[in-house]
């Protein structure tokens, strides 16, 4: 009975309307030049299911990493004509632009200083660490960012294990004008309960600025479609998120 009721409560629950964000600022869309899409079909299908989740533009964001992933404005750029060029082609109407998620290494404070980031919205600039080693130095980074009037946007928050347990260290980062962002398939537990629990935390705190979906593959968009009822999307969604402003 326990199991049949519960069933249907959750049954009731409405199913967020992701359309309201308008714009994603997290994804891995461009065809081959990171782990994300691998050809332009796949693509295709992918910008057709943001437009069916609500989505009127995508910001794409391309892996840019010294050790693995060597993409230049020119490489990512470039990608994103061929794919605007294939969206007009067959008259899919969803707009595409591109920035990029720079991994924090020793190279991004020397694309930094030759002012050659791609940013996005209001000079938006997403950055991303690693998940097990806590980014030493990264508040000068931070600093110079701020200095060249770039708005630093720490992407999912919620998966750095070092930070697990506590959101006091994006409660200062926002302090200091930097932004948040989440995973919405943190939310369903796709990245595991740790990570789950901590975006709780976040959006129970008000720390969140953007919502990304972090889309790599087909499967990414259709989990994300099949959790729309989470109680916590929905509250996350309630919060002032700054997606719509892109
Ligand atoms: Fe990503």
């Amino acid at each position: 009975m326990g199991f049949l009721s519960n069933l249907f409560s959750k049954k009731t629950l409405p199913n967020a309307d992701l359309s309201v964000l308008k714009a994603d600022m997290h994804s891995h869309l461009i065809p081959g030049i990171d782990d994300g899409s691998k050809s332009m079909d796949e693509t295709i299908a992918l910008l057709s299911k943001y437009k069916q989740l609500g989505y009127k533009k995508v910001i794409t964001t391309p892996h840019v990493m010294s050790d693995y992933y060597k993409n230049t404005p020119e490489i990512i750029l470039s990608g994103l004509e061929e794919v605007r060029s294939e969206l007009k082609r067959i008259n899919l109407d969803i707009e595409i632009e591109a920035a990029a998620e720079y991994y924090f290494d020793e190279t991004l404070f020397q694309t930094l200083k030759e002012n050659k980031l791609l940013t996005f919205g209001g000079n938006y600039a997403l950055i991303e660490f690693s998940f097990t080693t806590p980014p030493s130095g990264v508040e000068t980074l931070f600093y110079e960012m701020r200095i060249g009037g770039l708005k630093p946007i720490i992407a999912h928050f919620e998966r750095y294990q070092y930070f697990f347990g506590s959101v006091e260290q994006a409660r200062a980062w926002r302090e200091n004008g930097l932004f948040i962002q989440l995973n919405i398939n943190s939310l369903s537990g796709h990245y595991g309960l740790a990570v789950k629990k901590q975006a709780e935390m976040l959006i129970d705190a008000g720390l969140v600025d953007f919502l990304g979906t972090d889309c790599h593959r087909i499967d990414h968009l259709n989990l994300l479609q099949n959790n729309l009822n989470l109680p916590y999307l929905q509250k996350v969604l309630e919060l002032p998120l700054l997606n719509s402003t892109l």
